[in-house]
């Protein structure tokens, strides 16, 4: 038997106890005659002595060790004479009486220490050795803790866990698909699924009214901290729903794992907003809740004054900053810098000042103090408050407004991680218009039902339709999103022309799935959370990474295994695949 307790177990109430423990040496302190070691797993902490009274070989043992090694003690358990209140298993000491090396080690290229000294690209090189560091386990603790809630809850919620495959055709999610050569059908191609959509719809189709699959999803888009091209999605769909049904089924959802999880409870209703009003409000379709700052659209209220950047403007949105009527010159002039980055894309950024010496603003030349006074009052501005205000055309500058908003809260702390703000966000529009290819797109993905009472304008005015689909948000954060589909033949192939699919082309790509809409399909809804921002969302970081074990990196690569990499010629032989030349 390598151990008979783990590092993280042992207390008072084990003293005199004979034990034998494995794990990595974390570190060895060598007082003179006293050599301390404290060896570490998943579970904790414990510590060991090796003094005068120890044999030979255990003294000689413990002379080699260096940090990593993988070791196994044999010892009694002893009542530390200073005790470490820091760790559970502070109170113990184990006298060693056997010490044997499994394992050496090299020494590792940065220290395992919950505030390590290596980067960011050493680690992810490394990650094996990251992951023994407390920061990861304990991210990779809460994600499986969290699986677990999730799978009890919905099993119990009469949801049966069904996998789909992940060597499909194309999925219309609006990202581009990773590609799989199939040796066996020279020139074609699977696709890895970008989500299992198509595929629990025909489970509903064939009658497994609910169902749910903690799955992997693969999308080839531009990566950030909050997106991943391999990620895990709570996949979930059901039979005879109706959107009420799916929301209330996942609040309880959501509040079991906030529950469960965090011990944190809701006794209110998630808040439902609209689209509208969650752009109007917040430029944002994703609003972080935790604080207020909602924006004030002045338009109209500015407009007349020779002020050509307001007079131009398609729209002018004030936001409070409460208490910042104090800010220097300088902190305006690196607001009006963020706000211009690209990133942003505000032209300047204009300023109202209420403080003890009446009302002062970076357009005094055209507004008198009246003017200013009443655009303040609009705003529900009070003295010691500052006005932030960006004017240009109606979408770019609510997005701008938003990130100024964000930025805000962030310097103002009204962004606790450890608050939480859930909501819904519903009535999403069903199309969204690009102009670059002067064409709609689903704005969720094309299964998607249109509000009954908005068909009548799916000809004459597509923009003005609503859907039937849904968001659930915390924080700012998507966490999750769904859709009542659409399940009848006949409007889904309406829906495929709005999209500018011809019936030959929706035929190749979905006829599957419309042919199977004429074999008895059930109304049927669903919704699919992000597991991995479900799970950061509840560690309190942005970055989703640390909650994934194997991740890769902003390039999409794998700096570990190396990946993506170049193949062995006959690979692509096999595969009847030519590389095209870059020119
Ligand atoms: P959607 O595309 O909104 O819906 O995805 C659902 C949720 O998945 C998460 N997500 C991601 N997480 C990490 N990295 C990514 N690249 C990434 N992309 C998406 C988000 C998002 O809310 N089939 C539909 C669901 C449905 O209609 O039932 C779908 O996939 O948290």
């Amino acid at each position: 038997m390598y151990r008979t307790h783990t590092c993280g177990e042992l207390r008072l109430a084990n003293l005199s106890q004979e034990v034998t423990l494995a794990g990595w040496v974390q570190r060895v302190r060598n007082l003179g005659g006293m050599t301390f070691i404290d060896l570490r797993d998943r579970y904790g902490i414990t510590q060991l002595v090796v003094d005068d009274s120890c044999s030979a070989e255990v003294k000689e043992a413990a002379s080699s060790l260096g940090r990593e090694f993988v070791i196994q003690a044999k010892g009694r358990v002893l009542e530390r004479s200073s005790k470490n209140n820091k760790i559970p298993t502070g109170e113990i000491e184990i006298a060693v009486s056997a010490l044997n090396i499994l394992n050496a080690a090299d020494t590792p290229p940065f220290t395992i220490e919950d505030n390590t000294d290596g980067g960011d690209d050493l680690r992810m090189r490394y990650r094996y050795l990251d992951l023994r560091r407390n920061p990861l386990k304990e991210a990779l603790m809460l994600r499986h803790r969290m699986a677990q809630v999730t799978r009890n809850f919905l099993s119990g919620e009469n949801f049966m866990e069904i996998e789909t495959p992940y060597m499909i055709n194309s999925t219309p999610e609006g990202a581009r698909d990773f590609l799989v050569p199939s040796r066996l059908n020279p020139g074609k191609f699977y696709a890895l699924p970008q989500s299992p959509q198509t595929f629990k719809q025909l489970l509903m189709v064939a009658g497994y009214d609910r169902y749910f699959q903690i799955v992997r999803c693969f999308r080839d888009e531009d990566l950030r901290a909050d997106r991943q091209p391999e990620f895990t999605q709570i996949d979930c769909e059901m039979s005879f729903v109706e959107q009420e049904d799916v929301l209330n089924i996942f609040e309880r959802f959501a509040k079991t794992l906030f529950k469960e999880v965090l011990g944190v409870e809701f006794d209110y209703s998630f808040p439902r907003m609209s689209w509208h009003e969650a752009m109007e409000k917040y430029g944002s379709d994703k609003p972080d809740l935790r604080f207020g700052m909602e924006f004030n659209n002045i338009t109209e209220d500015v407009k007349g004054k020779d002020f050509v950047v307001f007079d131009s403007a398609e729209y002018v949105g004030a936001i409070v900053a409460e208490g910042c009527a104090g800010y220097t010159r300088k902190q305006i002039d690196q607001l009006t810098d963020f706000v211009k980055r690209p990133q942003v894309g505000a032209k300047g950024l204009v300023w109202i000042r209420l403080d003890e010496n009446g009302i002062k603003s970076s357009i005094d030349k055209f507004y008198t103090p009246e003017e200013l006074s009443a655009i303040a009052t609009k705003c529900g501005a009070k003295s010691g408050d500052l006005i932030l205000i960006l004017a240009g055309d109606r979408k770019h500058t609510l997005a701008a407004l938003n990130v100024l908003r964000l930025e805000m809260g962030d310097r103002l702390g009204l962004r606790d991680p450890k608050k939480f703000a859930p909501l819904w966000v519903v009535d999403f529009p069903l199309l969204e218009w690009d102009e670059e290819t002067q064409r709609f797109y689903a704005m969720h993905h094309p299964f998607t039902s249109p509000k009954p009472e908005d068909i009548e304008y799916m000809d004459s005015d597509p923009g003005r339709v609503r859907a039937n689909a849904y968001d659930f948000c915390c924080n700012g954060v998507e966490v999750g999103g769904g859709s009542v589909r659409i399940f009848d033949s006949a409007l889904q192939q309406k829906m495929f022309k709005l999209l500018g699919f011809t019936p030959e082309q929706a035929e190749a790509q979905f006829g599957f799935l419309m042919n199977a809409f004429k074999f008895g399909a059930p109304p049927h809804a669903g919704i699919a959370f992000g597991f991995d921002r479900f799970c950061s969302l509840f560690g309190g970081s942005d970055s989703i990474r640390d909650y994934i074990a194997f991740p890769k990196n902003n390039q999409g690569r794998d700096v570990m295994v190396d990946s993506p990499t170049t193949i062995d010629p006959a690979q692509l032989v096999d595969l009847k695949i030519k590389l095209v030349e870059e020119e």
